[in-house]
């Protein structure tokens, strides 16, 4: 399928690197724009980077002129930081994309994916969360995520701008060949902290929460792998090229929940190293329990997952951080 030019925002992060490889490897044309906050260079090889903010007044002067397609994943990530700096989530997650999508229509882009989230969702009613679960974010990070989802469905209602909105669950692991991976500064996420506390001397990681209404009293996620995620780009993009989509919101996961404490085990059996762990209060915005289901991307974009397993998910996450100790620096 040929998807013309294709731009990605945040393409030097850690889920747009594994974006950015998988539509190298299958041959696109594409380009990044990353202010490299919290992306890195050494992430994307030799695709062309502009660094820029994706919605700074120079950069959407021009630099949408040509672009087919747009994958928007520019953005900050953190539910626990959003729900200290809300101004922080929507200036960049909500009015710069909003800037960025009157830009996009403007140049004639012709669709975007859109990265959204779990968060979205809120405390879930039931489990496995389709799309049609009733949509009450905990946090602003979820809250502006939804929004600019809401965007886009009145964007094609007004305009005929198609779009894909994939709401990923928890992003996780790193390429199998160990050459790309997660690297955030500071690191806030569950597994790359733990690989971290299984170091000799390591600061414990503290567990968020013990009395949570789950099987430990921890909270249950669903973790997908980054490849997994990034192959589902390639299909969304193909799919608005056929324009066999509207405005559609997808959910990735792999429709099985792990407790935190389930995680630790995971790790010590893939390290052979137990990680040091306390206790710690909740973290506030996080619900207990997110498990996707994700039929919908599966019947409609012929979606699966190639990298099911945490243990495998976690493999590759430890490959990387072996390798790379102190990430790409
Ligand atoms: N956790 C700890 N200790 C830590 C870090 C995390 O106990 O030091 C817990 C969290 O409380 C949570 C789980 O581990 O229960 C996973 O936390 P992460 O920070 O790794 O991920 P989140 O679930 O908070 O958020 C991630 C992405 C979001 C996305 C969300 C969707 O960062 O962008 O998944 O589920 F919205």
């Amino acid at each position: 399928m040929k998807t013309g030019k294709v731009l990605v925002t945040g393409g030097a992060g850690y889920i747009g690197s594994h974006i950015v490889r998988e539509l190298n490897d299958a041959r696109r044309d594409l380009r990044i724009v990353d202010d490299l906050s919290q992306g890195h260079r050494a992430a994307v090889g030799d695709t062309p980077l502009t660094v820029a903010g994706f919605a700074d007044a120079e950069f959407l002067d021009g630099g949408l002129d040509g672009v087919d397609y747009l994958v928007h994943m520019a953005a900050f990530c953190e539910v626990g930081e959003s729900m200290n700096a809300p101004a922080k989530y929507y200036a960049n997650n909500l009015t710069a994309s909003l800037a960025l999508l009157e830009a996009a229509r403007r140049a004639g882009v012709r669709g975007i994916v859109f990265s959204s989230t779990a968060a979205v969702y809120g405390e879930p009613e039931s489990t496995p969360i389709d799309e049609d679960h009733p949509q009450r974010p905990t946090n602003p990070y979820g809250e502006t995520k939804l929004a600019f989802e809401r965007a886009l469905r009145w964007y094609h209602e007004a305009h005929g701008l198609r779009s894909v909105a994939l709401r990923y669950f928890n992003a996780a692991g790193a390429h199998p060949d160990g050459s790309i991976g997660e690297d955030h500064a500071p690191e806030t996420h569950l597994i790359p902290r733990l690989l971290r506390a299984t170091e000799q001397g390591a600061e414990p990681m503290s567990i968020f929460g013990n009395d949570y209404e789950t099987r430990d009293g921890t909270c249950v996620r669903d973790y997908v792998h980054v490849c997994d995620l990034a192959r589902a780009h390639v299909r969304a993009l193909d799919a608005l090229a056929e324009e066999r989509v509207g405005a559609e919101a997808f959910n990735l996961g792999n429709g099985e929940g792990f407790s935190v404490l389930e995680v630790v085990d995971h790790v010590e059996r893939v390290t052979g190293r137990r990680p040091a762990t306390t206790s710690a209060p909740r973290r506030a915005g996080d619900p207990a329990t997110l498990v996707a289901s994700s039929e919908r991307i599966a019947r409609q974009l012929g979606w699966s997952a190639g990298h099911p397993e945490l243990g495998e998910i976690i493999e590759t996450a430890w490959r990387w951080y072996r390798a790379h100790p102190s990430g790409y620096s």
